[in-house]
Protein backbone atom coordinates (compact mmCIF):
# COMPACT_ATOMS: atom_id res chain seq x y z
CA UNK A 1 0.00 0.00 0.00
CA UNK A 2 1.46 3.27 -1.21
CA UNK A 3 1.46 5.82 2.10
CA UNK A 4 -0.41 9.13 1.04
CA UNK A 5 1.91 12.24 1.50
CA UNK A 6 -0.14 14.80 3.22
CA UNK A 7 2.04 16.95 5.97
CA UNK A 8 2.32 16.29 9.50
CA UNK A 9 0.83 18.68 11.63
CA UNK A 10 2.73 20.67 15.42
CA UNK A 11 -0.34 20.90 16.97
CA UNK A 12 -4.12 20.02 16.94
CA UNK A 13 -6.44 17.04 15.90
CA UNK A 14 -6.27 15.00 12.86
CA UNK A 15 -9.77 12.98 12.09
CA UNK A 16 -9.18 10.15 10.29
CA UNK A 17 -10.55 7.36 8.86
CA UNK A 18 -13.58 9.56 7.73
CA UNK A 19 -16.25 8.04 5.36
CA UNK A 20 -14.91 9.09 1.94
CA UNK A 21 -17.23 11.96 0.86
CA UNK A 22 -17.97 13.42 4.67
CA UNK A 23 -14.77 15.90 5.15
CA UNK A 24 -17.32 18.61 3.85
CA UNK A 25 -19.59 18.12 6.58
CA UNK A 26 -16.98 17.36 9.36
CA UNK A 27 -15.59 21.01 8.39
CA UNK A 28 -19.38 22.21 8.85
CA UNK A 29 -19.59 20.70 12.36
CA UNK A 30 -16.58 22.07 13.27
CA UNK A 31 -17.08 25.15 12.22
CA UNK A 32 -14.00 25.80 10.80
CA UNK A 33 -15.18 28.94 8.27
CA UNK A 34 -17.26 30.43 10.99
CA UNK A 35 -14.97 30.16 14.14
CA UNK A 36 -12.11 29.38 13.23
CA UNK A 37 -11.23 31.58 10.23
CA UNK A 38 -7.65 31.92 10.43
CA UNK A 39 -6.86 28.13 10.64
CA UNK A 40 -4.91 26.26 8.86
CA UNK A 41 -6.85 23.11 7.81
CA UNK A 42 -5.78 20.01 5.69
CA UNK A 43 -8.33 17.86 4.13
CA UNK A 44 -7.78 14.55 2.13
CA UNK A 45 -10.48 13.36 -0.07
CA UNK A 46 -10.79 10.38 -1.57
CA UNK A 47 -7.52 9.10 -0.28
CA UNK A 48 -6.59 5.53 -0.27
CA UNK A 49 -6.72 3.40 3.10
CA UNK A 50 -5.88 -0.27 3.72
CA UNK A 51 -8.94 -0.77 6.26
CA UNK A 52 -11.69 1.05 3.97
CA UNK A 53 -10.69 1.40 0.79
CA UNK A 54 -11.06 5.16 0.21
CA UNK A 55 -11.19 7.68 3.43
CA UNK A 56 -10.78 12.00 4.13
CA UNK A 57 -8.72 12.91 6.51
CA UNK A 58 -9.45 16.46 8.07
CA UNK A 59 -6.16 18.03 10.08
CA UNK A 60 -7.12 21.27 12.10
CA UNK A 61 -3.93 22.79 13.63
CA UNK A 62 -4.13 24.23 17.19
CA UNK A 63 -7.52 22.40 17.94
CA UNK A 64 -9.04 20.04 19.68
CA UNK A 65 -12.59 19.03 19.64
CA UNK A 66 -15.70 19.41 21.92
CA UNK A 67 -17.66 16.52 22.68
CA UNK A 68 -21.00 17.85 20.77
CA UNK A 69 -18.37 18.06 17.97
CA UNK A 70 -17.49 14.17 18.30
CA UNK A 71 -20.98 13.18 18.56
CA UNK A 72 -22.13 14.92 15.38
CA UNK A 73 -19.36 13.28 13.74
CA UNK A 74 -19.75 9.80 15.09
CA UNK A 75 -23.62 10.51 13.10
CA UNK A 76 -21.91 10.66 9.65
CA UNK A 77 -18.53 8.68 10.21
CA UNK A 78 -19.19 5.64 12.86
CA UNK A 79 -15.64 5.00 12.70
CA UNK A 80 -13.49 7.88 12.56
CA UNK A 81 -10.54 8.32 14.61
CA UNK A 82 -9.49 11.09 16.39
CA UNK A 83 -5.41 11.94 17.16
CA UNK A 84 -4.49 14.58 19.44
CA UNK A 85 -1.01 15.79 18.51
CA UNK A 86 1.11 17.46 20.82
CA UNK A 87 4.29 18.66 19.56
CA UNK A 88 3.86 16.35 16.18
CA UNK A 89 3.35 13.26 18.45
CA UNK A 90 0.15 11.44 19.07
CA UNK A 91 -0.64 11.55 22.13
CA UNK A 92 -4.66 10.44 22.73
CA UNK A 93 -6.00 8.25 19.73
CA UNK A 94 -9.92 7.33 20.33
CA UNK A 95 -12.86 5.85 17.85
CA UNK A 96 -15.72 7.99 17.84
CA UNK A 97 -18.48 6.34 19.28
CA UNK A 98 -22.38 7.19 18.69
CA UNK A 99 -24.18 7.67 22.11
CA UNK A 100 -27.51 5.65 22.56
CA UNK A 101 -29.11 8.73 23.03
CA UNK A 102 -28.32 12.46 21.78
CA UNK A 103 -29.33 15.13 24.51
CA UNK A 104 -29.10 18.92 22.78
CA UNK A 105 -27.22 18.01 19.68
CA UNK A 106 -29.45 18.42 17.18
CA UNK A 107 -32.83 20.55 16.74
CA UNK A 108 -36.07 18.23 15.77
CA UNK A 109 -37.37 18.53 12.21
CA UNK A 110 -40.86 18.59 13.82
CA UNK A 111 -42.09 22.04 13.72
CA UNK A 112 -44.68 21.24 15.90
CA UNK A 113 -42.71 19.44 18.30
CA UNK A 114 -42.64 20.34 21.74
CA UNK A 115 -39.06 21.26 21.75
CA UNK A 116 -39.47 23.99 19.72
CA UNK A 117 -42.20 26.20 22.33
CA UNK A 118 -40.87 24.91 25.73
CA UNK A 119 -37.53 25.36 26.90
CA UNK A 120 -36.98 21.46 26.39
CA UNK A 121 -33.30 20.18 25.64
CA UNK A 122 -34.19 18.12 22.53
CA UNK A 123 -33.36 14.10 22.84
CA UNK A 124 -33.00 11.74 20.43
CA UNK A 125 -32.85 8.24 20.63
CA UNK A 126 -30.58 6.24 17.87
CA UNK A 127 -32.95 3.57 16.66
CA UNK A 128 -30.17 2.15 13.29
CA UNK A 129 -26.56 3.38 13.17
CA UNK A 130 -26.57 2.46 9.42
CA UNK A 131 -28.09 4.42 7.56
CA UNK A 132 -28.86 6.46 10.45
CA UNK A 133 -32.37 6.59 12.12
CA UNK A 134 -32.83 8.64 15.06
CA UNK A 135 -36.24 9.17 16.87
CA UNK A 136 -37.28 12.30 18.87
CA UNK A 137 -38.70 10.86 22.42
CA UNK A 138 -40.95 13.82 22.42
CA UNK A 139 -42.83 13.66 18.71
CA UNK A 140 -41.24 10.49 17.50
CA UNK A 141 -40.04 12.67 14.12
CA UNK A 142 -37.55 9.63 12.36
CA UNK A 143 -34.52 12.07 11.67
CA UNK A 144 -32.27 10.58 8.77
CA UNK A 145 -29.19 11.59 7.73
CA UNK A 146 -30.21 14.16 4.98
CA UNK A 147 -31.83 15.75 7.81
CA UNK A 148 -29.48 15.45 10.00
CA UNK A 149 -26.30 16.97 7.91
CA UNK A 150 -28.37 20.03 7.06
CA UNK A 151 -28.18 21.17 10.78
CA UNK A 152 -24.07 20.81 10.73
N1 LIG B 1 -0.49 12.76 11.97
C1 LIG B 1 -0.28 14.09 11.59
N2 LIG B 1 0.65 14.84 12.22
C2 LIG B 1 1.39 14.34 13.23
C3 LIG B 1 1.20 13.00 13.64
C4 LIG B 1 0.24 12.23 12.98
O1 LIG B 1 -0.94 14.58 10.67
N3 LIG B 1 2.30 15.12 13.80
C5 LIG B 1 -1.54 11.98 11.29
C6 LIG B 1 -1.04 10.77 10.54
O2 LIG B 1 -0.71 11.15 9.23
C7 LIG B 1 -2.26 9.86 10.55
C8 LIG B 1 -2.94 10.20 11.89
O3 LIG B 1 -2.43 11.46 12.28
O4 LIG B 1 -3.18 10.21 9.50
C9 LIG B 1 -2.66 9.18 12.95
O5 LIG B 1 -1.27 9.02 13.11
P1 LIG B 1 -0.62 7.62 13.54
O6 LIG B 1 -1.30 7.13 14.75
O7 LIG B 1 0.84 7.82 13.59
O8 LIG B 1 -0.98 6.76 12.24
P2 LIG B 1 -1.55 5.26 12.15
O9 LIG B 1 -0.82 4.37 13.08
O10 LIG B 1 -1.56 4.92 10.71
O11 LIG B 1 -3.03 5.47 12.64
P3 LIG B 1 -4.21 4.35 12.79
O12 LIG B 1 -3.63 3.17 13.50
O13 LIG B 1 -5.25 5.08 13.60
O14 LIG B 1 -4.67 4.06 11.39
ZN1 LIG C 1 -39.69 16.14 18.06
Amino acid sequence: MKEVKVRKIKNGTVIDHIVAGQALNVLRIIGIAREYPRTTVTVAMNVPSGKMGTKDIVKVEGKELKEDEVDKISLISQNATINIIRDYEVVEKKKVKMPSLLEGVLVCANPNCITHFENIKSKFIVEKETPIKLRCIYCERVMKEEDIVKQF
